[in-house]
């Protein structure tokens, strides 16, 4: 079986924040979910995930019944160290077990290149194989120490190593891949004789070595991927990496965007062919775009569903669902639980809230929309209001098919409208409307002759 242990226990108090550090977020998700993510595209069937700071925190955030939380002990009388942090999960190891162990807090990692490290592992046949990294500037990582025959010998970490193993530029990713039953022995032959006073998991290594099994190195092939984050300037950076890869994706499959840089599309989302994205377009969580839309600037969409053919300008969208041919704002604001159909305009300063809203149906300006259900071709006019709040409960207002709701009018529900029925302008509905019927509800109006002379008003 192929297994993971995900180390995630350590403080991140460079990050100087109340949170986890591996539950800040890269593009929308948590550090860690990215990397869970990618450890089961690459075919991983068990996840150990080893918390410490705020576990609960963690675990409500990262809801996943397949998960297996262990807790590292922490305080003066624990050891500290990547290799106690393996030691939390090793029981959930059987011999045979294949195990990749993966930080927390690098959520650059692709699925690509664990299964290449698993793949690599296997067909040398190795008890233990490391994903390395060549870089212009190794300080502070763990250096590869490599034989004259190029055979790796041992891993050296920054504090612990002299002047000539520090210039090596190979370093360890922190990623790796053991044998189930040669990790277990050898983590019981580390020992914290070292600059930090820590269990490394890196000197099973050296451990391995020294029994005479076989060890190897991957080097990967993108830098970025094993890019760690321990600051707040990190995780700036590592929230650009992400964009652009996400970007750059989407800019494949056939999406435009005029200006990726302003672009922020998160993990999750996805997006159809010939969709046009303009400048600062947000699209955030589950959204999904469909093909030839036109988001313009200034847009945030987030876990909706948008269809074909729409177009989306300047405007707000939560938790909604928007049908093909469809136009949206400038300047409206879709509150979470709608359901709008095809051929729908929703203009100028339009709410919506937890209203379904029909096929061909408009509401072209300033008007509020909610616990509404609106039929096939409904006109609202301008500054229709849904009164759906008595103070103490919401209510529906129900309009059927083909009716027209005159501006300015107040609609207090509950109330429903039937078919092809017009409301006034102007006019505050209290009772239900029937089909066919013009529904007036205005004093009448009357004019006072010469009122403005009378008044000595005019000028
Ligand atoms: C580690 C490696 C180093 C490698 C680098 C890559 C060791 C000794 N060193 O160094 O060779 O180049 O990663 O980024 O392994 N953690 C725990 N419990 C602990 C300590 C750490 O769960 O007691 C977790 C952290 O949350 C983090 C990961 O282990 O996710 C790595 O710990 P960190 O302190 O960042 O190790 P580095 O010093 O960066
Ligand atoms: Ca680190």
């Amino acid at each position: 079986m192929n297994c993971a242990i995900i180390l995630a226990a350590g403080e991140g108090s460079r990050m100087k924040s109340k949170m986890p550090k591996v539950l800040h977020e890269v593009m929308g998700k948590p550090m860690l979910q990215h990397v869970i993510d990618q450890c089961k595209i690459a075919g991983v069937d068990k996840i150990i995930v080893i918390i410490g700071h705020e576990s609960d925190k963690l675990k409500s955030k990262i809801s996943d019944e397949s998960i297996i939380f262990r807790e590292q002990p922490v305080g003066d009388e624990y050891p500290y160290g990547t290799g106690f942090a393996v030691m939390q999960g090793i029981d959930e190891i059987d011999d045979n077990d294949n195990v990749l162990i993966v930080c927390g807090d690098t959520p650059l990692i692709r699925n690509e290149s664990l299964e290449s490290l698993m793949n690599y592992h296997d067909e040398n046949k190795n008890s233990g194989s490391i994903l390395t990294a060549v870089v212009e500037n190794s300080f502070g990582y763990g250096r590869i120490i490599r034989e004259e025959s190029g055979q790796i010998e041992k891993i050296v970490e920054q504090k612990d190593g002299n002047a000539e193993e520090l210039k090596v530029k190979e370093i360890n990713s922190g990623i790796f891949v053991f044998n189930g039953e040669a990790l277990k022995q050898s983590l019981k032959e580390i020992n914290s004789d070292n600059a930090q006073n820590e269990l490394y998991i890196t000197d099973v290594i050296s451990v391995l070595k020294d029994k005479g099994k076989s060890i190897g190195g991957l080097v990967v092939e993108d830098n970025d991927e094993i890019f760690g984050v321990n600051s707040r300037v990190q995780l700036a950076q590592c929230n650009e990496l992400m964009k652009k890869r996400i970007n750059d994706h989407w800019l494949t499959e056939g999406v435009s965007m005029i200006s990726p840089d302003t672009v922020y599309i998160e993990s999750d989302v996805k997006i159809g062919r010939d969709t046009i994205l303009y400048p600062n377009v947000i699209l955030q969580g589950g959204t999904e775009v469909g093909e030839e839309c036109i988001i313009y600037g200034q847009t945030r969409i987030i876990d909706s569903i948008i269809g074909d053919n729409t177009t989306v300008e300047s405007s707000v969208i939560e938790e909604s669902q928007i049908g093909n041919n469809t136009s949206v704002g400038p300047f409206a604001h879709l509150r979470p639980g709608n359901k709008v159909g095809n051929d729908v305009k929703i203009g100028n300063f339009v709410e919506l809230k937890n209203s379904i809203f029909g096929n061909n149906s408009k509401a072209g300006h300033l008007a509020y929309i909610g616990d509404g259900e609106v039929g096939n071709n409904v006109n609202i006019g301008c500054g229709v209001i849904f009164a759906n709040y008595d103070g103490k409960a919401k209510h529906k207002t129900i309009i059927k098919d083909n009716s027209f709701i005159g501006s300015n009018s107040n609609l207090v529900a509950p109330v429903t409208i039937e078919e092809n029925a017009y409301v006034a302008a102007g006019s505050t509905i209290t009772t239900d409307v029937k089909s066919g019927d013009l529904a007036i509800e205005r004093a009448k109006q009357r004019s006072i002759e010469n009122w403005v002379v009378k008044r000595g008003l005019n000028k």
